[in-house]
């Protein structure tokens, strides 16, 4: 068996341990006879696996006891109208603009109500997050979107927007479970788990208990009321059980590694080796400005298109894997999520100053 550094944004890398112990369950999940992926989601051992992974995922995140963990399907895209759907009670909401997801959901919020886009980054490809101390948010907004992390661009907010009282809701796909969060400043914090936590088709939202309610937007379908999915504890129809079992394994593998204080200073670490490396490269440049770097993915150029594919092969060739950046930006992307060794983003560092050496 030989396995690369995959430094790929989404699916992305997950623990070994994590999938050793999948491999060594497959075909017969702790005596039942039976793999989790054969298994009903009504039976014992499966309510077994998702009680315990939420209660594993409260304990790390330390999700206060007015929230709800509802284990979702359809893709953080899907969360994209569900968001409108359910709070879009003034039909107005604010969306700071930083990216793609960001932009994508906004578009997606206007089929539903007003959208007022309070903030950008627009204006220089998305490079830098706005200063969000002091914006004109809406009176009549039904709540603050923000993207936390911009996977394709590389940014990430280091403080949350003053929301001037309004209802904060995240997207933190891409940064989910990389650092501690304060759970009690969002109203809903959500994520699709195919970055940091677990296989796609599995989207995580946590969301203020009083959020819950039937007052939906007429037509809403039942599979979009978070309120189908919370008076039935995900267990409204089918879930995604054989993710939800992975991120419940790699919910067990962050409480062993210590948590997400541990994961926050390992992902410092990494992310400081590759920043530290692009700043002082003659080659290589991060896109990012650096008080806006995201610790999860790291966007870099040489500005030179032909240099930068011949580096993704020759990259390739050396096991490492999934460096070219977002087909919308091109150059390169290093997804360094939590279940990236440091060893792994040594090996890429080590690699690129090989590159340099030998091409500049
Ligand atoms: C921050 C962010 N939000 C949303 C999405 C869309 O996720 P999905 O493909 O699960 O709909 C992505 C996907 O890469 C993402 O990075």
């Amino acid at each position: 068996m030989s396995r690369v550094y995959n430094f790929s944004a989404g699916p992305a890398v997950l623990p070994e341990e994590v999938l050793k112990a999948a491999a060594e369950e497959m075909m017969d999940y702790k005596g039942t006879g039976m793999s989790v992926m054969e298994m009903s989601h009504r039976s014992k051992a499966f309510e077994e696996i998702i009680q315990t992974a939420e209660a594993d995922l409260r304990e790390l995140m330390n999700i206060p006891d007015n929230y709800k963990v509802l284990f979702l399907q359809g893709g953080a895209s899907q969360q994209f109208a569900m968001i409108p759907m359910n709070l879009m009670k003034n039909k107005v909401a604010d969306y700071i603009i930083t990216g793609q997801w960001a932009k994508k959901a906004a578009q997606e919020a206007e089929k539903y109500g007003k959208v007022n886009r309070i903030a950008s980054s627009a204006d220089k490809t998305f490079s830098y997050i706005p200063d969000c101390s002091d914006l004109d948010v809406s009176d009549d907004a039904d709540y603050v979107y923000i993207c936390e992390n911009n996977t394709i661009y590389g940014t990430k907010f280091k403080e949350l927007p003053n929301t001037k009282g309004k209802l904060l809701v995240s997207d933190v796909s891409s940064c989910f479970l990389s650092e501690p969060v304060d759970v009690s400043k969002y109203g809903i914090i959500y994520g699709g788990v195919q970055k940091n936590i677990g296989p796609a088709g599995v989207v995580i939202a946590v969301i203020r208990e009083d959020l819950i309610t039937e007052d939906v937007l007429p037509g809403t379908p039942t599979m979009l009321t978070y309120k189908t999915h919370a008076d039935a504890d995900s267990l409204y129809n089918t879930p995604p059980a054989y993710g939800i079992y992975i991120c419940g394994k790699v919910f067990q593998w962050l409480k062993k590694m210590g948590g997400l204080d541990v994961m926050k200073e390992r992902n410092e670490k990494k992310a400081k080796l590759l920043y530290d490396f692009l700043d002082q490269s003659q080659m290589f440049k991060g896109t990012v400005e650096p008080k806006d770097r995201s610790l999860m993915n790291v966007p870099f150029v040489t500005g030179d298109a032909e240099l930068d594919a011949k580096f993704i092969k020759e990259a390739k060739e050396a096991g490492l894997e999934n460096l070219k950046g977002h087909r919308s930006v091109g150059g390169m992307r290093a997804s360094i999520y939590n279940a990236m060794p440091y060893e792994g983003v040594e090996a890429l560092t080590a690699f690129m100053k090989k590159f340099e050496e030998e091409n500049l």
